[in-house]
């Protein structure tokens, strides 16, 4: 089977890419199962169902989180609901609204979709958080007697160090180890000596001439002159979309191939 993790979707630019692109790449690669990072869909923090919607009815199948995911409520139903396709990272203390993984439903099977937040990410390095790989042994041992066909895990850090060693980590243990945050792919792309699939950051989809999908004017005087700005949402100019494009091998539930897909217009 072929699974496309769709990085970041970046506010309405983001949005437009996905639904002008993803439609002739999900046919074009046989994609069964689509999952994208929906921590940024509304105004860049945050999942409203209705944007939500738009992304399933362009393709996406199902979402992942990451420290931006619970800053809108509404979403809190769907995060709980084990039914419905989105997740928050898995390590969050006890008590925070939602499910940290859930199984995906394809035609051919169901596949696992872990989240994870790294130890650092941006300001919320200060919140309490679960240690991730002792998390992440949690609950595949909790799971390992679901059949299913593959094992997607989304890590969302700031340190490629962590990113890297998560990978390495899991690997010949889950199918595919996928780190975001960033907004920006990372040339590393592959299959692990033990066959899972990584890439230590796979970038985002929206604004390419921007900051991250925020407009450099709204940032510059931040950074240069130590104001105290409001981040402006980058609409026009260059748009991107990234991706990785995974194969999997149905018997063994490990990946033969990882192909970082990258799209600008
Ligand atoms: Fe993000
Ligand atoms: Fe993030």
């Amino acid at each position: 089977m072929r699974i496309l993790y769709v990085g970041d979707v970046m506010a309405e630019s983001g949005i437009g890419v996905v639904e002008k692109l993803l439609p002739a790449l999900r046919r074009e690669r046989d994609i069964d199962l689509v999952i994208a990072q929906a921590e940024n869909l509304s105004d860049g923090k945050g999942v409203r169902p209705a944007d939500l919607q738009r992304l399933r009815a362009a393709g996406v199948d199902f979402c992942t989180g990451g420290n931006h995911i619970l800053h809108r409520p509404e979403i809190y139903g769907q995060l709980n609901d084990p039914e419905a396709p989105i997740i928050r990272p898995a390590n969050y203390p006890a008590g925070t609204p939602g499910l940290g993984y859930k199984y995906a439903t394809t035609p051919k099977g169901k596949v696992l979709v872990i989240s994870l937040l790294g130890h650092i990410v941006g300001k919320d390095a200060e919140k309490p958080m679960d240690n991730p790989l002792q998390v992440v042994d949690t609950i595949l041992t909790a799971e390992q007697h679901t059949p299913r066909l593959a094992t997607i895990v989304n890590f969302h850090g700031d340190f490629s160090s962590e990113k890297r060693i998560i990978g390495y980590y899991l690997d010949g243990r889950v199918t595919a180890v996928i780190g975001d945050h960033w907004h920006v792919p990372t040339a590393d792309a592959s299959v692990l000596p033990k066959g899972t699939a990584h890439q230590t950051d796979v970038g985002m989809c929206g604004s390419l001439d921007s900051s991250l999908g925020v407009t450099f004017s709204s940032l510059i005087p931040r950074w240069r002159d130590g104001r105290v700005t409001q981040n402006v949402l980058e609409t026009t100019g260059r748009m991107q979309l990234n991706a990785l494009d995974i194969t999997v091998d149905e018997q063994t539930g490990l990946a033969t191939a990882a192909e970082p897909v990258q799209r600008i217009y």
